[in-house]
């Protein structure tokens, strides 16, 4: 028989238990393990983060600096709050040492050849669990062809990650022709979050990007896009986290950088440190001319 302790006699009566509300936008009604995910996702001294993305294999093949995965994204990954990948990478590459939260890609089909809208649900949500990610990324296409299947699509992943606690991030992708402005993603991005959706990803406007996070419930990320300037790509991601956006989910104006790792550390500054671009292009520039000597 093991010895018994004393009772304890601390019990602080009349003191209220603590208890905190969760500093997420739109997601303190959420149940402990999608906290949790998220919390490991979202920074909790800011509520922001920096996802690295490099899940664009799954529709477009060996992109531009995704080559070798192995060789120029794995040193980015400690300078992330969280890597965005499929599990395809993720199994053959990433080492499963890795203690950085994964948000997986969850949807696939099309390739570059085809129409991108005919996506479908790719993976099982117990093939998550067994991955220990902590959110799933599937993308809506909002005016796309197959407008109504995607957003259906979206509602399936949710109902299944709630099933065990994990969230979805829903990507609003946009098609060629599209507009990209703050009426269409205001749309798209309330569309996603009325129908569930615990976090989006979607493109920063110029103009009116502040009414794009206003209008929408739950946090919002902001994609890269295409590579542009370091200045510009530093600059869009000031405006948007000053503009209500909870982070970046950024992938070629990292991995496509003279400098990625110059970029992480720039990135870092204006996200986490509300650098101003000028000195966080200052940032990358001091740390590309260091890696060149
Ligand atoms: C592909 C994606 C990408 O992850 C997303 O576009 C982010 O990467 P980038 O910053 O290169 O645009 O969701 O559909």
């Amino acid at each position: 028989m093991p010895e018994m302790d004393k009772e304890g006699k601390e019990y602080h009566v009349g003191v209220k238990q603590k208890s905190e509300l969760f500093y997420l936008k739109g997601s303190t009604e959420l149940d402990w393990g999608m906290k949790n995910r998220l919390a490991r996702i979202f920074n909790p001294k800011d509520g922001k983060t920096i996802m690295l993305a490099i899940d664009h294999g799954y529709f477009q093949g060996p992109t531009s600096g995704l080559e070798r995965i192995d060789i120029n994204i794995l040193p980015l990954v400690p300078h992330a709050d969280t890597l965005m990948c499929t599990r395809g990478i993720l199994r053959s590459i990433v080492p499963p040492s890795i203690t950085k939260p994964i948000v997986i890609r969850a949807s696939g089909g099309p390739s570059i050849l085809k129409e991108l809208s005919d996506e479908q649900i790719a993976m099982d949500m117990e093939d998550c669990i067994r991955l220990g990610v902590c959110a799933t990324a599937i993308q809506v296409f909002i005016g796309g062809e197959f407008e109504s299947r995607s957003v259906i699509n979206m509602t399936k992943l949710v109902d299944a990650g709630l099933k065990y606690g994990i969230p979805t991030m829903a990507v609003t992708a946009v098609g060629r022709d599209m507009e990209r402005n703050a009426k269409y993603f205001r749309l798209a991005t309330r569309i996603c979050a009325e129908l569930g959706a615990h976090y989006i990803k979607t493109y920063y406007t110029k103009e009116d990007f502040e009414t794009v996070t206003a209008s929408c419930s739950v946090p919002i990320v902001i994609a890269g896009g295409k590579k542009i300037p370091e200045m510009d790509a530093l600059t869009m991601a000031y405006r948007s986290i000053n503009e209500g956006a909870a982070g970046v989910d950024m992938g070629r104006n990292i991995f496509q950088s003279d400098s990625p790792i110059g970029m992480m550390h720039a990135i870092n500054a204006v996200v986490h440190g509300n650098e101003k671009p000028k000195q966080a292009f200052e940032l990358y520039r001091s740390i590309k001319d260091k890696m060149q000597k």
